[in-house]
Order: C-alpha cells, then sequence, then structure tokens
C-alpha cells in the first residue's frame, strides 16, 4: 500500500472549499493554474536576481524513475539512504528546497520508498531565491506579491512545524548569508561592550569556531547544525547559558531586514521598536526577512561540566527521586548561572550535561550533595563525573561535539515541548501531579523527556535588564523546558505517525494538564498539535504581535504554520495556500 501520510489538509484550520476557478484569486498561484508565471516570466526573475534563482530536484530523485525527475541509480539511492540515516540534517540542509521535517517530507520524493513511486516536489519550494543580499529579498517579495505566489524564507530547514518549506512556493533562501563579524566595541544607548554580527545563514556550529580563540562567548544553540538568526532567535531560542546572560532573544542588538513590505531597514531598541520587538521571540517568518543580527558578546571563561546517572533498580525510589530532582531544581539555578540538561526514561535518569559558567567543579559537588544524600537514603547507586573546560565551546563540545554539526541532536524528533513552571515544582502536589504524567509517557520503555534546567526570570542581578521583547512570558516563570522525545523511524513510518497522534492526542494534553498557564518553546512543537496555539506558543504577546504583523505585511505575504496570523489562511485540497 502507497503511503502518504501528508494529508493535503495540513493545517488546524478549517478547510474552506475553493471549489471553482473563480475562486483562485483568493488563493496563490501553483504549479499548473492558469496564472503560474511562465518560463519567460521566471527567466526575468532570474536575471533580476544576477542568476541565482534555483529549480528544486530533490535530493532523493536519484531513488527514483517516475515523476518529473527520473533518474533512479541504485548506489547513490543506497548511499542517500545511509546519509539520511546517518548524517541527517548534514546531508538535506545544505539543499535549497529541502526542508528536514519527515511529516512535511512525506512520500513526495523519499529515499525509502519504492523507485517506481513518482518524485514529486510535495511541500518543496518550486523555485529558490539563493539570496546575496537586501536586493534579492525585495525582488522576490515583488515577484511572489505580483504573481500571487507563495512566499516561504528558509535559512536551515530544521523547523519542526514545517515553516520553512511550501507546496507551490518561492523560498528566499537565506543559507549562504555566512558572514561573522566581531565588533569589539559597539556602543548604544543600551550597550556598551563588545558583540558579533551573523549574516543568517550562519549555524551555531560556524559561529563556535570561528569565535574559538577571540575570547569571546555568545548565546547560541547547543545543536551546531541549528541557524541563529532565522528561527532559533526569532522564535526566542534556548542555550545553555541562559541563566547566566538571559535569553537568547534578549541579546539582540540589531536586526538587519527587509520587511514584507519591501523596506529595507535596521530595527533596534532604538529605531523600528516594533519590529525589534516582534522579532526578538515572536517567531519567525513572519515580520520581515532577516539579513543578519548583531548580539552581545560575553568575555569567555572556564567552565565546569560533568554527568550523573542513576538507573531504575527499584520504581518506587526511582520516581521518588525523579520527583525530588524536579523539586530540587530551581536551587540549581537560583542565583546562579547554571543549566543542567538531563533525560529521563522508564529506567534512567542521566544528567548528560550540567553547565557551571565561570565555575570549577567543586561547585557540582556543592550544587549536587543535598540530593546525592537523597539518593543514598533511597538506597539508590549514582554515578557523578566532573570536568574542568578552559572555555565555553570546548565545554559544548564535550557533550554535543564535535563542532561543526555534532553527533547527540537527533534530527527527526518527533517532540513537543513545554515550559515547566518553578510554582509546579515546588508544590508537592502539583510535583506530584507532574511526575505521575512523566511516569506514565516514559512507562513502556519508547519515550524520554528531555529536559533543561534554566532560569531567565527578569529582575535579576544576575544578568541584568534587557530590552523589552516578545519572549513568551510563561519563559520568565519557568525552571525548565521539557520534551517528551522520540525519533523518527524512516523504515516505519506508520509507527512514527502512531507515535506523534499519541503525544498530540494523549500526552501533550496530560503534560498541560499538569502545568496549567504555562507555554511552550514554539519552535519545538508538535505540527498537529491542536490545543489553543495562539496562547500556547505567544501568551499574552499575540494580539500586539498580529497589530505588528499587519501593519508590515500589509498584502500577507509571510504566513508559516503556527505564525502569527496563520489562521487568516487556509490551504485548499490541492494545497493552495488561501487567504481565510
Ligand atoms: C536537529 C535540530 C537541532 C536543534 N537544536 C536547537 C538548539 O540547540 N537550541 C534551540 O533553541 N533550538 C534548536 N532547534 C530548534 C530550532 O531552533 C528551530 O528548528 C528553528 O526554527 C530553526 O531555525 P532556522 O532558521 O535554522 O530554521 P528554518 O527551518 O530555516 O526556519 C525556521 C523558521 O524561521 C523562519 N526563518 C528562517 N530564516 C529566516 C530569516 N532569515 N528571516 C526571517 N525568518 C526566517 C522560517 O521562515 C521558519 O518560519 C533544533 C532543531 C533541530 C531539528
Ligand atoms: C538562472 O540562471 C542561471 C545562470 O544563467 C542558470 O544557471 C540557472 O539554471 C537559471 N535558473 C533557472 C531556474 O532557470
Ligand atoms: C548560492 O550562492 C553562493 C554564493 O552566495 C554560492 O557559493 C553557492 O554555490 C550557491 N548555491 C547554489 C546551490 O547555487
Ligand atoms: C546571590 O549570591 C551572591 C554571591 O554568592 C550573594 O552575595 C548574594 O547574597 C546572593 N543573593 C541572594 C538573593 O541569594
Ligand atoms: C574552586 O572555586 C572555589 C570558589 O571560587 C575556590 O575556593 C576553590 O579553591 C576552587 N577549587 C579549585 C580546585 O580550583
Ligand atoms: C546504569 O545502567 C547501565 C546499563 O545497564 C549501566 O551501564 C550503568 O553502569 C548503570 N549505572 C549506574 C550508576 O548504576
Ligand atoms: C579551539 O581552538 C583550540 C586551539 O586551536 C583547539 O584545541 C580547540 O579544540 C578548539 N575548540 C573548539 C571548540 O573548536
Ligand atoms: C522499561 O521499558 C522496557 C521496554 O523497553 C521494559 O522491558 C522494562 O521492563 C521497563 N522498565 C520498567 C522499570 O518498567
Amino acid at each position: 500500500m502507497v503511503l502518504r501520510f501528508l494529508p493535503l489538509l495540513i493545517v488546524g484550520t478549517t478547510a474552506a472549499a475553493t471549489p471553482i476557478q473563480t475562486a483562485y484569486s483568493t488563493c496563490k498561484n501553483i504549479p499548473g493554474d492558469g496564472e503560474w508565471p511562465g518560463p519567460g516570466v521566471w527567466h526575468h526573475l532570474n536575471n533580476t536576481v544576477g542568476g541565482r534563482l534555483i529549480g528544486t530536484i530533490p535530493v532523493a530523485h536519484i531513488c527514483h524513475n517516475a515523476g518529473i525527475y527520473p533518474a533512479f541509480n541504485e548506489p547513490a539511492c543506497v548511499a542517500l539512504q545511509e546519509a539520511f540515516s546517518d548524517a541527517g540534517a548534514q546531508t538535506l540542509e545544505p539543499q535549497p528546497g529541502e526542508m528536514l521535517n519527515p511529516y512535511f517530507m512525506d512520500t513526495s520524493c523519499s529515499p525509502f520508498t519504492s523507485q517506481s513511486l513518482p518524485c514529486e516536489l510535495g511541500n518543496r519550494a518550486v523555485y529558490s531565491i539563493n539570496v546575496t543580499g537586501p536586493a534579492d529579498v525585495q525582488a522576490g517579495l515583488r515577484f511572489a506579491s505580483d504573481h500571487n505566489i507563495r512566499l516561504v524564507v528558509k535559512s536551515t530547514g530544521l523547523d519542526y512545524m514545517g515553516k520553512s518549506s511550501g507546496h507551490g512556493a518561492l523560498s528566499l533562501w537565506m543559507y549562504n548569508l555566512k558572514s561573522i563579524d566581531v565588533i569589539h566595541h559597539y556602543a548604544s544607548t543600551h550597550y556598551l561592550g563588545a558583540a558579533v554580527k551573523l549574516g543568517s545563514g550562519v549555524i551555531a556550529g560556524d559561529a563556535y569556531e570561528a569565535l574559538n580563540g577571540t575570547g569571546y562567548r555568545i548565546v547560541a544553540p547547543e545543536c551546531g547544525l541549528t541557524g541563529i538568526a532565522g528561527g532559533y532567535l526569532q522564535g526566542g531560542g534556548h542555550s545553555q547559558l541562559v541563566t547566566k546572560y538571559g535569553a537568547p532573544a534578549d541579546q539582540v542588538l540589531e536586526w538587519e531586514l527587509v520587511t514584507p513590505a519591501g523596506e529595507y531597514l535596521t530595527a533596534t531598541p532604538e529605531q523600528n521598536t516594533d519590529l525589534y520587538w516582534a522579532l526578538a521571540g515572536g517567531g519567525g517568518g513572519t515580520y520581515g526577512v532577516v539579513l543578519s543580527v548583531t548580539i552581545k558578546a560575553h568575555p569567555d571563561g572556564p567552565v565546569a561540566g560533568g554527568t550523573l546517572i542513576f538507573n531504575n533498580t527499584n520504581d518506587a525510589a526511582f520516581w521518588e527521586a525523579v520527583g525530588i530532582w524536579f523539586h530540587t531544581s530551581p536551587s540549581f539555578v537560583q542565583n546562579t548561572t547554571n543549566n543542567v540538561q538531563f533525560l529521563v526514561t522508564n529506567a534512567t535518569l542521566e544528567v548528560f550535561s550540567f553547565v557551571l559558567p565561570d565555575q570549577n567543579t567543586s561547585a557540582i559537588h556543592d550544587l549536587v550533595a543535598p540530593f546525592l544524600a537523597d539518593l543514598k537514603r533511597l538506597n539508590l547507586v549514582y554515578e557523578l563525573k566532573t570536568t574542568q573546560s578552559s572555555t565555553y565551546a570546548d565545554s559544548l563540545a564535550t557533550a554535543y561535539g564535535p563542532f561543526p554539526y555534532g553527533n547527540l541532536c537527533p534530527t527527526y524528533p518527533i517532540i513537543s515541548s513545554r515550559l515547566i513552571p518553578r510554582t509546579t515544582v515546588l508544590n508537592s502536589i502539583s510535583n506530584a501531579h507532574l511526575m505521575d504524567t512523566y511516569r506514565s509517557i516514559t512507562a513502556d520503555g519508547t519515550w524520554f523527556i528531555g529536559c533543561s534546567i534554566i532560569n531567565v526570570a527578569e529582575g535579576s542581578p544576575i544578568r541584568g535588564p534587557h530590552p523589552p521583547n516578545a519572549v513568551h512570558p510563561a519563559w520568565r516563570k519557568a525552571i525548565a523546558y521539557c520534551n517528551p522525545n522520540n525519533p523518527w523511524d524512516w523504515h516505519d513510518p506508520e509507527k512514527s505517525l502512531a507515535l506523534k497522534r499519541q503525544l498530540v492526542d494523549e500526552f501533550f494534553p496530560a503534560v498541560e494538564a499538569a502545568t496549567p498557564g504555562s507555554g511552550v518553546y514554539l519552535n519545538e512543537m508538535d505540527p498537529l498539535y491542536t490545543g489553543d496555539w495562539k496562547q500556547t506558543m505567544y501568551g499574552d504577546n499575540y494580539d500586539r504581535l498580529l497589530r505588528i504583523k499587519h501593519a508590515h505585511d500589509p498584502h500577507r505575504l509571510m504566513y508559516a504554520q503556527f505564525a502569527v496570523g496563520a489562521d487568516e489562511f487556509t490551504l485548499d485540497d490541492e494545497a493552495r495556500l488561501c487567504h481565510a
């Protein structure tokens, strides 16, 4: 049986039927529509952008001998299958038109389906502009507007919700904007100090390598493959250094962007302040096309790191210990600079990374001493290891290396994040409720819960103030963000789809019920999420974000699933993007 698991109506919006040709003006054109531009028109666009227009050829076309790109080549296809599984994102990320989420990639041109199935574009953009500067972005925006074509913005294509892909789209491909400039003396009303300006195609691993030896560290993703200026910072971001310096979006000094209306400008805490505010946490692909970002750079120094593991040798004692661990977690990050990352399965709790910036390993022993006493009391054997690194990047590399890509981060996880309020873990009743929830999610040994213990509360003497931004207020009250996690299985997509359904239908509502009133990390959500996404992803910032979007995107060019304003669009039954 052919498995085509992506329903044509992807989005949780209602399907407005757009049955007849005359309704097309409310929908964007897709290939085959009468108003889809002909070759000469695309050729003209190509000339406008200096020959940098790329027609998408799916990488897996070499696995198929039917469809638009028949080119079956068995050894090349087998190599691609291995690359998909082993190297993951490294294979797909540098490709225009590809996206990394298996659900959106679907079976339209998969290396794992029969060669006789046609290779089709599916949700891949039809064309990409290989952006080199603002003029390319302006040309793309104008073309999409003039010809009524769906527009997407993509830097790495990592997005879990398919926000950097789109059927029938023209893509602004930002991945080759790779400049990294250190600014030793940045000066503004809000900040005097070092900074670094990053082109929007810079991935974290490249930034860490480039900054190695400069004496600076930045608040950036753990996973080397992740972009910085795109969805990461615009979605608020997460890092091991947030407790010391604040949220990634709090670090932003300047955005260089083109608005959907085509204006090329700079947004800072002093100028174009509405865009500055919205871009810093209000979600990627929504308010403008970012060419570069300038963020704070901080003096580097030693970092104490380590790991801690204890196993489930006695179920009751183990879950009591996990409950104590969560209950104790605020003490790990209260009035400190620390970050603690761990995972829980039905068989183990493993801290795979302690990060204590500018401290030594004795601080780790002090930090966990009270908890280790509980483990002893509960007769649970543990193993604690500590290491000292001379820089942050070296510390990061111990858990997430080697650079630039790293090998810890799963490329295709099934995931739905939740911000865990400090009050939830401190209260013994709500803490117990949360533990029961995690215990049942992990019970059959299939799922693990990955967590990062953080503190980005306002008013900290450690972090100091930051300019106002659109980071979800739930972050400020959170002690951790935690994700139930499972890898996508390319060889058994039906099983993976069933896991997604279990996550969104069963587990995620249970986690929400255990953490009422909190929110999520908007970048790490499942596209099938059915809850109140506006409140969950943006909190009380939603209405202001929508006003800012409307002011700068009068022609509604920028759409992405779960982006602010997304419910002003629907997909018709041929996956055309339509105005609702
Ligand atoms: C393997 C993996 C590892 C990850 N690691 C981390 C991590 O360590 N820390 C963390 O916090 N998160 C991490 N994430 C989540 C990551 O932050 C999000 O997937 C984020 O959306 C990636 O942004 P991107 O720009 O790289 O991706 P893309 O998929 O290219 O874009 C994501 C969104 O941002 C928009 N966008 C991209 N570029 C621009 C631009 N220049 N201007 C305007 N909009 C733009 C897109 O339109 C889309 O809406 C990881 C995800 C994966 C799959
Ligand atoms: C755009 O022009 C370049 C240079 O002539 C060419 O290599 C490329 O194939 C063209 N792109 C498309 C989509 O035709
Ligand atoms: C995109 O443009 C860059 C230069 O900015 C070039 O190095 C790269 O080869 C181009 N990529 C493709 C796929 O055309
Ligand atoms: C925070 O820690 C510093 C240094 O350890 C100490 O001087 C200060 O009193 C602490 N503040 C609070 C509120 O605990
Ligand atoms: C670790 O740091 C503490 C406090 O900063 C200090 O007292 C101690 O001597 C240091 N230990 C080592 C081994 O450097
Ligand atoms: C936990 O279990 C794993 C796998 O059985 C084992 O390798 C490890 O040594 C155990 N760790 C502790 C601290 O008991
Ligand atoms: C940083 O540079 C030093 C010296 O060249 C090297 O030993 C180290 O591995 C580098 N660290 C990272 C994280 O690249
Ligand atoms: C954990 O799950 C595995 C299945 O993967 C199962 O064999 C094991 O018994 C479970 N452990 C506990 C303590 O429930």
